[in-house]
């Protein structure tokens, strides 16, 4: 394999495209409707977009700059650009949580392909509400089928990972990305004109304070974290393949307006459906795979209301799933000189034995526990409370501090080609600094109850 010649992105929109579909995932469809629900509706996306706006978009330049400065690898990335640094621990780190994360989320996306092929058969929709979850948890807890499904998964990952960057996940996510938000807007224009739509409306958007607690800080920074897919290196790899000229500034505010639209289109989409059908809004996998079956069973057509929501949710996954598989690929091809096919195959397959690891822990393992959660479980907090914060804290110390000021401001400009606000870049300097910094870290010890200011 040749290093001189780098792979990257093709063109404007495909960078764009693959970084919203790396974006939009399982977090938007199943996570945030019932954060924003839970926590005061509108209150709640008032937080989530302030967070967004002053920390997390900075946060993503930050990425933006390490990745496109230095056209590298996550870890390639901090050694090219402070040697011998105590910041390597962002590449390793960011390969460790994204070998974590992938786990479970090959085994959601082997769930979500077990129940597009559901969805063909009229069976799963003969059932009663408890018979849907039972079903759901009979199939989890099975050895054989769910590990097939996520070897299934992380196959078609690993295929269009093998492609390359742009004759594979540009080549792909040109078409996926798109077609999520076309199947999102059917399902959200058939959710809201259903009769008692205004109930689930109103849970999403109604502004109640009151029913903001402590939790819903870290709740809000750790979606946006995990929907922007911070903190692990992903946005640091995809810059590292976006051309010299373009504006990193204008790039990451479209990843972050295209991944909280797609958000707010989502629990447009099945909120209104909840309520109007009088079930109890969940969140995670028994939204999706128990609640949300429920309504499909009753709404006429739903079979094929069904088999869209599925694809949505399988598209979304993997356009996802392949952004975490590139980070550790073009990490394994670059640092250890080997072809991108054989780094694929390396990579997944360690996790395909991770996530099988994870598979069994919804049955065979279940009784094996740590800090009361399974293998599945516990990935999940691990990652989303603890690891990407602290990646994201570790990243923004390094742009704040460790980079210097001026080749920052020259990354952000693109050499000078693009004028940027002093007062703005100056700003964004405060923030990375210090607000960010003290900020990530109030939330992530409160929320791991190492302290306990609010
Ligand atoms: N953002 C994706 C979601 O919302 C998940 C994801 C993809 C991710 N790549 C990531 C999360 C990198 C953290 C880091 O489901």
């Amino acid at each position: 394999m040749t290093n001189n010649k780098r792979d990257g992105f093709g063109s404007r929109f495909g960078a764009l495209v693959a970084l919203a579909g790396a974006a939009i995932g399982l977090g938007n469809l199943w996570r945030f409707p019932y954060l924003v629900g839970n926590n005061g509706g509108g209150a709640f996306i008032i937080i989530y977009l302030a967070f967004v706006i002053l920390l997390l978009l900075p946060v993503m330049y930050a990425e933006f700059v390490i990745g496109r400065r230095s056209q590298s690898n996550v870890l390639g990335a901090i050694k090219k650009l402070a040697p011998k640094s105590v910041f390597i621990s962002i590449g390793i780190l960011s390969i460790a949580v994204t070998l974590t994360i992938l786990s479970f989320y090959s085994v959601v996306g082997g769930w979500t392909i077990e129940y597009i092929v559901q969805s063909f058969s009229s069976d799963l929709f003969k059932q009663d509400n408890g018979a849907l979850g039972a079903t759901f948890s009979n199939f989890i807890s099975a050895p054989v089928r769910p590990a097939v499904m996520h070897l299934v998964f992380l196959g078609l990952t690993a295929l269009i990972v093998a492609g390359g960057i742009k004759d594979g996940i540009e080549k792909y996510t040109k078409f996926l990305t798109p077609m999520l938000f076309v199947i999102i807007v059917i399902l959200l224009v058939r959710s809201i004109t259903l009769p008692g739509a205004e109930e689930g409306l109103r849970f999403l958007f109604y502004p109640d304070f009151s029913k903001l607690k402590a939790s819903s800080f870290l709740d809000a920074l750790g979606q946006g974290f995990f929907s922007l897919s911070l903190g692990m290196g992903c946005i640091i790899t995809y810059a590292s393949y976006v051309n010299k000229r373009e504006n990193i500034r204008k790039m990451s505010l479209t990843t972050v307006v295209a991944d909280t639209l797609f958000a707010v289109l989502a629990g447009i989409a099945i909120m209104p459906a909840v309520f109007a059908f009088g079930v109890s809004p969940t969140s995670g996998p028994s939204l999706v795979f128990i609640t949300l079956p429920q309504i499909f069973a009753q709404l006429p057509f739903g079979q094929m209301f069904s088999l869209l929501f599925f694809i949505v949710l399988f598209v979304a996954a993997i356009t996802s799933s392949i952004s975490m598989l590139e980070i550790v690929v073009a990490y394994i091809c670059e640092e250890f000189k080997l072809s991108r096919k054989a780094a694929v195959l390396y990579s997944s397959l360690f996790v395909a034995i991770t996530g099988l690891l994870c598979s069994l822990s919804e049955g065979a393992f279940s009784n094996f526990r740590l800090f009361d959660k399974n293998i599945f479980d516990l990935f999940d907090y691990a990652s989303n409370n603890i690891m990407l914060p602290l990646g994201g804290l570790l990243v923004v110390l390094f742009v704040g501090w460790k980079l210097k000021r001026k080749d920052v401001l020259d990354e952000m400009t693109s050499g000078g080609t693009i004028p940027m606000n002093r007062a703005i870049f100056g700003s964004v300097m405060i923030i990375l600094k210090f607000i960010a910094p003290l900020a990530i870290s109030i939330v992530m010890l409160n929320g791991i109850g190492l302290i306990k200011i609010f």
